[in-house]
C-alpha cells in the first residue's frame, strides 16, 4: 500500500497539513509520499493505492491563476500549477481511491470548499472512486493553522487506510 499526497500551498499551511496527514498514514504502517502540485507526476505511479489531494480554498473553490497571483502580490509563494490545473492534467485512474482535503478560514456562513470542488472535478475527469474529505482551519489568509489542526490531520491520516479497506 502506498499513499501519494499531492498538495498546493501558497503560505505553507496546506503543506503543513499534508505532512501531518502523511505522519498519520505512516503511523498506520503504510508507505506515503508528499509532493507539491508544481512537481507532482501527471502519471500516477502504479504502486500508488490511495491518492490524497488538497489545496487552499480560494474564492469559494480551488485556486485559479488570478487568485494565486493576487496572493503572490501579498507575499505568498508562486505556484504555477495549482490543484485545479494538476487535476486537469493528471491521467485518470477510474478504480483508484482518491480523497480530497482543503484549508479554509472558519467564518460563519462563508460557503465554498476546495475539497468539495476538487471532488467534483475528479469525478468529471474519470476518477470514479473520489470522495470529499476534510477541511482544516486557518486563522487568517496567511495562517497560522488553528490550534489542534495538525493533530486532527494526523488522526485523519491514521484513519485513511480504513476508508480504502472499506471500499475494497
Ligand atoms: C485570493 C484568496 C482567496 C481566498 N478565498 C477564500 C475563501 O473563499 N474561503 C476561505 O475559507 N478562505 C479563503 N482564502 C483563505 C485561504 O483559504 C488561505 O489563504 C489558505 O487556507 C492558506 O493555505 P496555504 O497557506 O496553504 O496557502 C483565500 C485566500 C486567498 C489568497
Amino acid at each position: 500500500m502506498t499513499t501519494l499526497i499531492v498538495y498546493e500551498s501558497l503560505y505553507g499551511n496546506t503543506a503543513e497539513i499534508a505532512e501531518a496527514i502523511a505522519a498519520g498514514v505512516r503511523n498506520s504502517g503504510q508507505q506515503v509520499q508528499t509532493v507539491g502540485t508544481d512537481t507532482a507526476p501527471t502519471e500516477i505511479p502504479g504502486e500508488v493505492t490511495l491518492l490524497v489531494v488538497g489545496g487552499p480554498t480560494h474564492a469559494f473553490s480551488m485556486s485559479r491563476e488570478q487568485t494565486r497571483s493576487d496572493a503572490a502580490d501579498h507575499g505568498a509563494a508562486v505556484v504555477n500549477t495549482g490543484l485545479r490545473e494538476w487535476i486537469d492534467r493528471v491521467s485518470p485512474r477510474a478504480d483508484l481511491p482518491v480523497i480530497t482535503f482543503d484549508t479554509r478560514v472558519k467564518v460563519p456562513l462563508l460557503p465554498g470548499s476546495a475539497a468539495k470542488a476538487a471532488d467534483k472535478v475528479l469525478h468529471r475527469r474519470g476518477f470514479e472512486h473520489a470522495a470529499r474529505g476534510e477541511s482544516f482551519w486557518v486563522a487568517d489568509t496567511d495562517g497560522p493553522l488553528k490550534p489542534g489542526e495538525i493533530e486532527r490531520a494526523t488522526h485523519w491520516g491514521e484513519g485513511l487506510i480504513s476508508l480504502v479497506e472499506r471500499d475494497a
